[in-house]
């Protein structure tokens, strides 16, 4: 049995420690909301995020930071990204030297352009930083349906013991050293499920969705393999496998934030009336900042940018999007032998 405190009480939080708490971990789950942790303790259920899951009565909930970081095995970093760095500088007088921290959000800080594990890793150098992610929404493994995840560690003596720790007959957990593919795969999907969302919003179908996901990972992979991430993650469950859920589930805040947004309403609209933070807004503009610094072209997620920050109408982007210069689906062309490359 692992010591695990649990640093976050929204949707991903109370899943995860469902799921942890099943494989028979201590769990602690801190909130920096006082109202959260009342009605936590008061319901045992968290009514607003995960409605009709049950905790056992057994986790601790606290808004005592010391007490969910002190002397814990693991702690798991399921705050939005948004508060990622200030959370993580607030545990950073509690966590021991070589303590495990699993970041499992998704995000790149806007203004730094780090990924969340160097942001934690910035803030708490002590610890043993590691990433868990994949296709995996809340309301699926807070009711224990079949999931599949990838956690990515620095050593393998660390992945593995993650993935002992979370791995169940529902829970499958698999291990990579691309830590870096794997948080840019996680980030960068929020973006695309913002165009598949406006796709869906402006009435389009499969077709456009389809296509939407398939280019859409060239351009993660495009961007990611600049920055150091591996090919094989992009094609994995925190890249083409958290893109299609991402983009084909109503779970997904960044999708239904789209959609609305394709129907015609602002970003600001939008996102009062999902009523969560949609993190693909903040990662379209950072992805566009990387994309220059790296030298890389990614014009779905440029179009994101446009409508969400330029104004353009959705029709325009895709308009624009469907007319830009011919090219060539794969990156080289000497499979046509010499006879075309030589016309
Ligand atoms: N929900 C999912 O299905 C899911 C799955 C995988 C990964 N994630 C990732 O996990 C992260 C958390 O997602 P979520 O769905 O739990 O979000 P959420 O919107 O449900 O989380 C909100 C929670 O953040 C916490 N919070 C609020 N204000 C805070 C503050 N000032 N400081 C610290 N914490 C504060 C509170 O516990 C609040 O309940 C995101 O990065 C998300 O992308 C979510």
């Amino acid at each position: 049995m692992a010591k695990i405190g649990m640093i976050g009480a929204g949707s991903w939080g109370i899943a995860l420690s469902v799921l942890l708490h099943n494989n028979g971990h201590d769990i602690t789950v801190w909130s920096a909301l006082k109202d959260e942790i009342d009605m936590l303790n008061r319901e045992h259920e968290h009514k607003d995020k995960l409605p009709g899951v049950k905790l056992a009565k057994d986790i601790v909930f606290t808004t005592e930071l010391a007490d969910a970081v002190k002397e814990k095995d693991i702690l798991v970093l399921a705050v939005p990204s948004s508060f990622t760095r200030g959370t993580a500088h607030r545990m950073k007088e509690y966590v021991a030297e070589g303590q495990i921290i699993v970041n499992v959000a998704k995000g790149i800080e806007e203004s730094t352009l780090m990924t969340l594990s160097q942001v934690i890793e910035d803030e708490v150098p002590q610890a043993d930083v590691a990433v868990l992610s994949g296709p995996s929404h809340a309301e699926e493994v807070g009711k224990c349906i079949p999931t599949t995840i990838v956690v990515g560690a620095k050593t393998k003596k660390t992945a593995e013991y993650i993935q002992n720790v979370f791995m169940s007959d529902v829970f499958r957990v698999y291990t990579s050293p691309d830590v870096l593919g794997i948080e840019l795969g996680a980030a960068l999907k929020n973006v695309v499920a913002l165009a598949a969302g406006i796709a869906d919003g402006l009435g389009y179908g499969d077709n456009t969705k389809a296509a939407l996901i398939t280019r859409g990972i060239t351009e993660i992979a495009r961007l990611g393999m600049a920055m150091g991430g591996k090919f094989e993650t992009f094609c994995g469950l925190s890249g083409i496998g958290d893109l299609i859920v991402t983009c084909a589930s109503m779970h997904s805040r960044n999708r239904r934030a789209g959609i609305l947004i394709g129907q015609g309403k602002t970003m600001e609209e939008a996102m009062a009336e999902v009523k969560m933070v949609v993190e693909g807004v903040f990662s379209a503009k950072a992805a566009m900042r990387l994309a220059e610094k790296y030298d890389v072209e990614l014009p779905i997620i440029e179009q994101v940018n446009e409508v969400l920050f330029n104004g353009k109408t959705a029709e325009a982007a895709v308009r624009d999007l469907m007319i830009r210069d011919k090219k060539i689906e794969i990156v080289h062309d000497e499979d046509w032998g010499e006879e075309m490359m030589n016309q």
